[in-house]
C-alpha cells in the first residue's frame, strides 16, 4: 500500500466562514534521501505556504553548510541548532517545515511535534535500497566538494542500522505515511495533496 492514514492527530476542522484551516504546518520527516527538502519544497508551492528546510535555515543563521558544522562544532551541537530550529519554526502558521533526517533521534523534537497543535507530521518512506541509492546519487553529484556532504550515512551497513533504530521514532511520530518508492518527487506531492485534502 503506497500510503497509509496513521495516529488520527489530526485536528477537527471547525465550521464557519472566518475558521481556522484544521492544519497550520505540515512536517516532513524521514531518512536522508526521503525527499523532504524537494517534496517539502514543491507542496509549500502547491499550497501558497511558506517552505523552511532545518539544514538550510541553520547553515544560513550559522554561516556554514551542515557538514562544516559537524566537523568544527560536532553533532551535538548540531542537534542542539536543530532542535532550536524546529522549536521556532513550530511557531508560524502556514507553513511546511523539512526536517533533517536525524532530527527524530532527539527527544526535545519528538515532544515537540507530538504536543503541537495544528500541526500534520507526514512521513516519507522509501525502500532501504531507494534511499541509499538516492544518498550515492547526491554523494556522486557532490563530489569535490570539501567535506563528506553526508557526514553520516556511513557505509550501506550503518546506512542500514541507523535507519533501522530511527524507524520506531519516524512511525510513532507520524500521522501520515506516505511510501515514494519508484515515485518522482511530483508523484509524491500529488498524493500528499490527496492524503491532506481533508485536514486542510
Ligand atoms: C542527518 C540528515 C541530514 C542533515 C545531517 C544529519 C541525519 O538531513 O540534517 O547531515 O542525521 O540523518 P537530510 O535528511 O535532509 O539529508
Amino acid at each position: 500500500m503506497p500510503s497509509t492514514a496513521r495516529k488520527g492527530r489530526s485536528k477537527p476542522r471547525s465550521s464557519g466562514a472566518s475558521a481556522a484551516p484544521a492544519a497550520e504546518r505540515i512536517v516532513l520527516t524521514g531518512f536522508m534521501g526521503s525527499g523532504k527538502s524537494t517534496i517539502g519544497r514543491s507542496l509549500a508551492q502547491r499550497l501558497s505556504w511558506g517552505f523552511v528546510d532545518l539544514d538550510t535555515f541553520i547553515e544560513q543563521r550559522e554561516g556554514r553548510a551542515v557538514p562544516r558544522i559537524f566537523a568544527e562544532s560536532g553533532e551535538a551541537a548540531f542537534r542542539a541548532m536543530e532542535t532550536a530550529a524546529l522549536a521556532s519554526s513550530l511557531e508560524q502558521s502556514l507553513l511546511v517545515v523539512a526536517l533533517g533526517g536525524g532530527a527524530l533521534e532527539t527527544p526535545a523534537n519528538r515532544r515537540a511535534l507530538s504536543t503541537a497543535t495544528q500541526t500534520t507530521t507526514i512521513l516519507l518512506t522509501a525502500s532501504f535500497e531507494t534511499l541509499y541509492d538516492r544518498c550515492q546519487q547526491q554523494i556522486v553529484a557532490a563530489a569535490g566538494s570539501p567535506l563528506p556532504i553526508r557526514p553520516l550515512l556511513g557505509d550501506r551497513e550503518a546506512a542500514a542500522a541507523r535507519l533501522a533504530r530511527r524507524d520506531v521514532h519516524y512511525r510513532r511520530t507520524a500521522d501520515l505515511i506516505l511510501d515514494t518508492t519508484g515515485q518522482h518527487p511530483e508523484e509524491s506531492v500529488l498524493a500528499l495533496l490527496t492524503l491532506l485534502e481533508s485536514i486542510l
